[in-house]
């Protein structure tokens, strides 16, 4: 984001950069397509958004107190086996209770654990928590297989449209945009990037399944998406800035946090078909360092990641010159209406002939694109054996000019 007012003033402009950065203001109803200029609704969208936030972070809080190994010496406890247990008994069950007690009764140990146990005041309130995040897992886990194919899938696509905020990402997430990107520079031969508007990068908290602690909190997605971009000629290190905007302040203050810091992110072992493998064992060198499972980031590289918070939905950068936007695992949230509001958003903040990278191929993503002059201009899908048999897609989409 560049500051307009300094423009044609080299030192001001330097002197300012940092100040500038990242100015973000609400949409105006008359800039949205005209289906979507509805104030109310717009209004409806930031209270359901901050619900939906506190929601995930809570989430997050269940899911530790249940799986964490840090606190207590019980066995953990798998959530959506909770959920169905919890269901099926009409009550807490004995072995999540002995979990929410011990972690707070426990003492604080380690940033996650402390972090968390700062949120709960009294077990009471914890228990309530895990009523409610039982009850979207027993949804999505177990009341979805009354269903069949498509049923089932777009049974667990509204709850994903209304379920509290996640932050969980992964280095999976990175594989996808990988492709996307490998994609882009086929289709579009000498393609520069040096402006990237990352929505969403989240923060590996406390996911529903495989927490590991033996690393620390981290959001990977940037500095992938950085090394990604260099590695396939499609920037250079010294001259790319990723501008990362989320809705939870959490993954907001870790990023801002990150270049003053250690400048260190970790990988898990994640073992996967030649292609996977090719990605991973890559992954951090084009722009920093790797030793084994580390990658230390310099600090020139980190610098140029910042990061602000902003609703996708009901907010924009100011000025439209990046030349990518991603958005992974964000899209999946919104409904098709709001999907609309976020491609208004998106397709704002790039520059002419700029490009869109998600993993959200469904109707009406194509469908906003085309109505806001952006349209999808490839998609495919990623199936990839990383740890396990997964699929993801891409899509691409470019602003017209
Ligand atoms: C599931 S995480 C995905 C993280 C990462 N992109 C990945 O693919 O691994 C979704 C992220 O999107 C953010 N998010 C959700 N709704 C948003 C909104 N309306 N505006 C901005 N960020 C949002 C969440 O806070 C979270 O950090």
């Amino acid at each position: 984001m560049r500051c307009s007012r300094a423009a044609g003033y080299p030192i001001l402009l330097a002197l300012t950069a940092g100040l500038c950065r990242g100015q973000i203001r609400e949409a105006t109803l008359e800039e949205l397509p005209e289906r979507l200029r509805d104030a109310q609704w717009l209004a409806e969208i930031e209270q359901s958004t901050t619900r939906r936030v506190r929601d995930g972070e809570w989430d997050h809080v269940v899911y530790y107190a249940l799986q964490s190994r840090r606190f207590t010496e019980l066995p953990p406890v798998e959530p959506g086996e909770s959920a169905w247990q919890w269901k099926k008994q009409g009550r807490l069950p004995d072995d999540a209770a002995a979990r929410l007690h011990a972690f707070v009764a426990a003492r604080a140990d380690g940033p996650r654990h402390a972090a968390m146990r700062a949120m709960v005041w009294d077990e009471a309130q914890l228990k309530l928590e895990y009523a409610r995040a039982m009850h979207f897992l027993y949804e999505k886990e177990w009341a979805s297989r009354e269903r069949e194919g498509a049923a089932r899938r777009e049974y667990v696509a509204a709850l994903y449209q209304r379920r509290g905020h996640s932050t969980d990402t992964d280095v999976t997430s990175g594989y996808g945009v990988h492709t996307g990107l490998e994609v882009l520079t086929a289709l579009r031969p000498g393609t520069r990037i040096r402006r990237v508007l990352l929505v969403g990068p989240g923060l590996d908290w406390a996911p529903r399944m495989s927490l590991d602690e033996d690393t620390p909190p981290q959001s990977l997605q940037p500095y992938a998406l950085a090394d990604s971009l260099v590695r396939l000629g499609l920037a250079a290190a010294d001259d790319l800035r990723v501008d990362c905007v989320d809705v939870n302040p959490r993954v907001v203050t870790y990023l801002n946090g990150f270049a003053g810091g250690a400048r260190r992110l970790w990988l898990r072992e994640t073992p996967g078909d030649s292609e996977w493998r090719h990605y991973f064992l890559a992954l951090g060198k084009a722009t920093g360092t790797r030793k084994g499972m580390e990658i230390a980031v310099p600090s020139h590289v980190a610098k140029g990641i910042g990061a602000w918070r902003m609703n996708v939905l009901t907010q924009r950068v100011t000025d439209g010159d990046y030349d990518l936007a991603v958005a992974t695992n964000v899209l999946l949230y919104f409904n098709d209406r709001e999907l609309g509001l976020a491609l208004a958003n998106i397709a704002h903040a790039l520059r002419p002939g700029g490009h869109f990278l998600h993993n959200e191929p469904r109707p009406a993503s194509e469908a906003w694109g085309r109505e806001l002059g952006m349209p999808a201009v490839h998609a495919r899908t990623v199936h990839f054996a990383a740890g396990g048999e997964f699929f993801d897609s891409v899509v691409l989409h470019e602003l017209r000019k």
